[in-house]
């Protein structure tokens, strides 16, 4: 029903929602997911910080939540995530010597993927490697291994885990031409060119009203398509004033619009995820000081404008 079945009737794969067990067990928020969704990213429940706060020992509730109430509504789940430089835990970063950080990068994965092998649709095995200006982003991984050879160790864990999972690169400010979207695009050709298995790219998608990316947005789709891997617009959200203007609230309508149009014009761009569903629980407001308004229902659960602007571009 709703978006989902709006995206799927016209040939794409799924849209969807980040959730957790919290907002799962919402009521106004649990109707939504219901009525609208046929994916679900776990919030924060799938991050290595949650998963395996110490080493060895392994924390599954919230991630199962997640996961079940996904598979029993008929929602496909993507794994977010591995490899990433944020909510990772203290022992994990102290490692130093390469041999060591590779196998608990093995073991991580192993455990994770090999819990849900054949439940995942795919997983974010990598996220945020870049910094804004294109280079390699310093991490724990990219520190000890000094080249990307982590991103390797990780891929063909997860590919010996869940063989069927999509796996993904997936990363933010890639919304307009920049050294970073054209390194991610190298990066990933590369990765294919040493038969690491990738095969799709995410593009975080958190965008600004108004923002001169949103307009040329479809030809970033078509450049992370030059991959020649699945493209999936995996946390969307676009964010203006807490209190907006007028103008400001007619806009984000037009710029929903524009960036579902966009992914309904890329054959390779399979589906949509947006990063929350009321702007009550959105990640923005803690994160942009006084910025807010950024999804497609109200704080009261209500539907806002842009819900119908969404809709019109699929
Ligand atoms: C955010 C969550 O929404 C917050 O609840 C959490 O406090 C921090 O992380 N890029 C990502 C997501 O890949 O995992 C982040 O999610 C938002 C930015």
């Amino acid at each position: 029903t709703g978006l989902n079945a709006a995206i799927r009737s016209k040939g794409k794969k799924y849209f969807g929602f980040c959730s957790d067990s919290n907002l799962i067990n919402n009521g106004d928020n649990q109707a939504i997911l219901k009525a609208e969704a046929g994916q679900l990213t776990g919030e924060n429940s799938m991050k290595w910080e949650s998963i395996q706060p110490n080493q060895g020992s392994y924390s599954w509730s919230g991630a199962d939540t997640l996961v079940n109430f996904a598979l029993n509504n008929n929602m496909i789940v993507r794994g977010h995530t591995f490899v990433w430089h944020q909510q990772i835990p203290q022992w994990l970063k102290n490692i130093n010597n390469k041999q060591t950080l590779t196998s608990a990068i093995q073991s991580h994965i192993a455990a994770v993927a090999g819990r849900y092998k054949g439940k995942i649709y795919a997983w974010d095995v990598a996220n945020e490697v870049f910094e804004d200006n294109g280079s390699r982003r310093s991490s724990v991984f990219s520190n000890v291994f000094n080249d990307w050879t982590f991103l390797d160790v990780a891929f063909n864990a997860a590919k010996a885990a869940d063989p069927d999972a999509k796996l993904c690169l997936n990363d933010y400010n890639l919304d307009y031409s920049s050294s970073k979207l054209t390194n991610f695009v190298q990066l990933v050709k590369d990765l294919k060119s040493r038969n690491v298995p990738i095969d799709c790219v995410g593009t975080q998608s958190h965008l600004v009203v108004g923002n001169g990316a949103i307009p040329s947005y479809k030809s970033t789709l078509d450049s992370l398509a030059t991959t020649n891997t699945e493209v999936q617009i995996t946390e969307l959200d676009i964010r203006t004033s807490s209190s907006p203007s007028q103008q400001q609230m007619n806009q984000q309508v037009t710029d929903y619009k524009t960036v579902a149009t966009a992914c309904m014009r890329t054959s390779s761009c399979s589906g949509i995820t947006i990063w929350g569903v009321s702007d009550r629980d959105s990640w923005v407001p803690g994160v942009f000081n006084g910025e807010g308004y950024a999804l497609l229902w109200d704080n009261n659960y209500r539907k806002k404008s842009a819900y119908q602007g969404f809709l019109d571009g699929i």
